[in-house]
């Protein structure tokens, strides 16, 4: 099966299939983050996923600066997505926080722009607002509040299209129900141990585009429990990366591909950020793609359990 190297928006821009991923929170030391970003756009990366929460968006403008400066690309050939944290979801927060991030990013644009979690927290310069026991402090704003936020920075001429991430079936029937731009994309955690079929098909019935985050369920997570299992050693996985004479990076993200995903592998390791790219020159055939699929144990890495308690805490029902 052939695979497009582009997943085509209902407005009709694509997004380039492959994106570099950046968040590096705790294993990238400063400036890491601008040469991953350097080193994918010279290897044909032309899709950069970021977000304001990852605290590092200026370091991914000064890698597309430089690339767009030494002429191997021009902002035209760059699809750049970026994601408003959950200190912003107050309508007008939106856009402010959005020009700010486009003064981070370097760039008067942004290609999409999405809702990072449907949970809000208190508004202000802290990201992770907490009170004197620990605890976070929440705010609460109405999806559909924000939402129209999101449409402003449409109007406004500083996102060209907008979307949603880690809502789930409820929540993103609201938002389209309620909206005057549709949402255009969700990004949502998909690799082989947490296949989310139900999601993306739901997703995909009412127009949406579904990007692939965690396509390794991040093997070097801080918080991995010794009894959790480990997608690269999984045996078919390896076998049949040793069939293809691939590695299990490649065929996970093969995997993804063919289902008509978005993906956005992220690496700092420049011989990694080349492998996850190499990815149009071998297929699986039906019966890998079961195997895989196989796979699946609904195995969540993401769980953002700093607003478990919040009532838009999206992982409570099944999808
Ligand atoms: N919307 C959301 O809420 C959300 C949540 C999570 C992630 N994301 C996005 O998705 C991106 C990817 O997710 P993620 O960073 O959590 O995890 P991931 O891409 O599944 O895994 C990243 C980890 O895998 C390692 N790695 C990368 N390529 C490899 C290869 N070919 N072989 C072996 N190991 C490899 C990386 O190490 P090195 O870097 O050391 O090479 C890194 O430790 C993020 O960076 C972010 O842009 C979005």
């Amino acid at each position: 099966m052939s695979v497009s190297k582009t997943v085509t928006l209902p407005g009709g821009a694509k997004i380039p299939s492959v994106g570099c991923g950046t968040w590096t929170v705790w294993e990238a030391p400063p400036g890491a983050v601008c040469e991953a970003v350097k080193a994918a756009i010279a290897e044909g990366y032309r899709h950069i996923d970021c977000a304001w929460a990852y605290a590092n968006e200026h370091e991914v403008g000064e890698g597309i600066e430089a690339k767009i400066k030494d002429g191997t690309v021009a902002r035209g050939d760059l699809f750049v997505t970026t994601k408003l944290w959950d200190t912003a979801h107050r309508r007008g927060a939106v856009t402010e926080q959005l020009k700010k991030a486009l003064v981070n990013l370097k760039l008067d644009y942004l290609d999409l722009y999405l809702i990072h979690w449907p949970t809000s927290l208190k508004e202000g310069d802290e990201n992770f607002p907490q009170d004197e026991n620990g605890k976070h402090i929440f705010a609460f704003h109405d999806l559909l509040d924000t939402w129209k936020g999101m449409e402003d920075a449409v109007d406004a001429g500083l996102a060209k299209n907008i979307g949603i991430s880690n809502f789930n079936s409820q929540q993103v029937q609201r938002v389209i129900d309620g909206a005057r731009i549709k949402p255009c994309n969700i990004q949502i955690e998909v690799n082989p141990f947490f296949s989310n079929v139900k999601l993306i098909d739901f997703c995909r019935e009412r127009g949406l585009t579904v990007t692939a985050y965690a396509p390794f369920g991040n093997p070097n997570r801080p918080w991995k429990k010794s009894d959790d299992p480990l997608l690269f050693e999984q045996p078919i996985l390896k076998e049949i990366a040793a069939a293809k004479g691939k590695t299990p990076a490649q065929v996970c993200l093969r995997f993804l591909l063919q289902r008509g995903l978005a993906i956005v592998p992220k690496s700092v390791t420049p011989s990694r950020i080349k492998e996850n790219f190499q990815l149009f020159d071998f297929e699986l055939s039906e019966a890998e793609m079961k195997q895989l699929f196989s796979l699946n144990r609904d195995f969540r890495v993401y769980e953002q359990d700093i607003t478990i308690d919040h009532p838009e805490y999206p992982f409570k029902i099944p999808f």
